[in-house]
């Protein structure tokens, strides 16, 4: 443990899926700089990430990001105390790229390794721009790989009140803004169009899920999207894209304010953030807004820019692990499917 009052500097590396990132964080909340480099240009050629072409383009950027987020925080090696890198979950080739330059890193130079899970980073982004946020609290994590909704007990504890059965809410943005003619990534194209559009125009269904108030299912609205485009197509009905558009994220976002809400009256709970990719959509902060603001529940989300990936917040949640007293040896191996936290069925 650091003694009070003592700063502590991580040196953030994130690269799970199709960003190279670094990032310079001081005492967990302070970001001295955030270094992002987006492949999204070079997958939308292909409709979606690659894993191999991500990989080779972590490979040819990882060190340059590493310096300039060295550089832009007016930091060396030697002014860190650590050493963070995201070990996953995600894709196992773009994972093993940060790992192996962070293990590199901290072997040459002696600074003491750190790995961090991916989503913890996402729910730690909420401590950098509140800094009054602290634990316990509930967290509705929606990303392009994942959908939970969590209780954040403590610092680092967390336990997984419901999860996606089937596709992430960031997957179902994705698949139904390429379905409507939209391209990828679809999250942000969707959330633009949706503004010109009626949100009533089309109904989807909100899915439950059998056994689980908390527990989402987005396959059924994208097969719903999909089923009413081939019956327009057949009957040969101009679609209209704004209004399929707005009607798709309003049934995902009933969806996410009603398990949200259900969760923190259940848990008792007055404070609830957001994070992941999908944290970052217009439609779904404001519908948050009002859902808290009726219910006195104070609600935190952090910046577009530190909702998608990004390495500020693995520095973020990093500092929290580093009091602790982990570190993690040179044996720190890329997790594909890392687990987050224990289920629990409800508060
Ligand atoms: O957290 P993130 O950057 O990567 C993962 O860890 O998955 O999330 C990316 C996902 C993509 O599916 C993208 O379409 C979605 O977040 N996304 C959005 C918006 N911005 C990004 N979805 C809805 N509205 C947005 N504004
Ligand atoms: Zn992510």
């Amino acid at each position: 443990m650091e003694s009070m009052g003592e700063t502590v500097t991580i040196l953030a590396i994130e690269s799970s899926c199709d960003e190279t990132a670094a990032a310079v964080v001081k005492n967990g909340r302070e970001v001295l700089s955030n270094v992002i480099s987006s492949q999204i240009d070079l997958h939308a050629l292909y409709g979606g990430v690659v894993p191999e072409i991500a990989s080779r383009k972590h490979i040819e950027k990882i060190n340059q990001v590493m310096e300039e987020a060295l550089r832009s925080a007016d930091r060396k090696l030697a002014d860190l105390d650590a050493i963070a890198v995201t070990y996953g979950p995600g894709l196992v080739g773009p994972l093993l790229v940060g790992v192996s330059a962070a293990k590199a890193v901290s072997f040459a130079s002696g600074i003491p390794l750190i790995g961090v899970h991916h989503i913890e980073g996402h729910i730690s982004a909420n401590y950098i721009e509140n800094r009054e946020l602290e634990p316990p609290f509930v967290c509705l994590v929606v990303s392009g790989g994942h959908s939970h909704l969590v209780v954040v007990k403590d610092y680092g504890e967390y336990e997984i009140l419901g999860r996606t059965r089937d596709d992430a809410a960031g997957e179902a943005f994705d698949k139904v803004a390429r379905a409507i003619g939209l391209g990828y990534p679809g999250g942000p194209k969707i959330d633009k169009v949706s503004r010109e559009g009626n949100p009533e125009a089309v109904f989807f269904p909100r899915a439950k899920v059998g056994d689980s108030d908390y527990d989402f299912s987005f396959s059924g609205l994208k097969s719903a999207v999909l089923n009413y485009l081939n019956s327009c197509e057949m009957k040969g009905i101009a679609v209209n894209q704004a209004d399929v558009a707005a009607s798709f994220q309003k049934a995902v976002v009933d969806v996410l304010v009603e398990h949200s809400m259900h969760a923190l009256s259940v848990c008792g709970m007055k404070k609830f953030a957001i994070a992941g990719g999908v944290a970052s959509n217009t439609a779904l902060r404001q519908a948050l807004e009002s859902a808290c603001g009726e219910r006195e529940i104070a609600f935190y989300h952090p910046s577009p820019i530190l909702c998608t990936d990004n390495a500020a917040m693995i520095g973020a949640a990093a500092y929290y692990e580093y009091k602790k007293g982990v570190r993690h040896g040179y044996d720190l191996n890329a997790v594909p499917n890392l687990k987050l936290g224990q289920d629990m069925k409800s508060c």
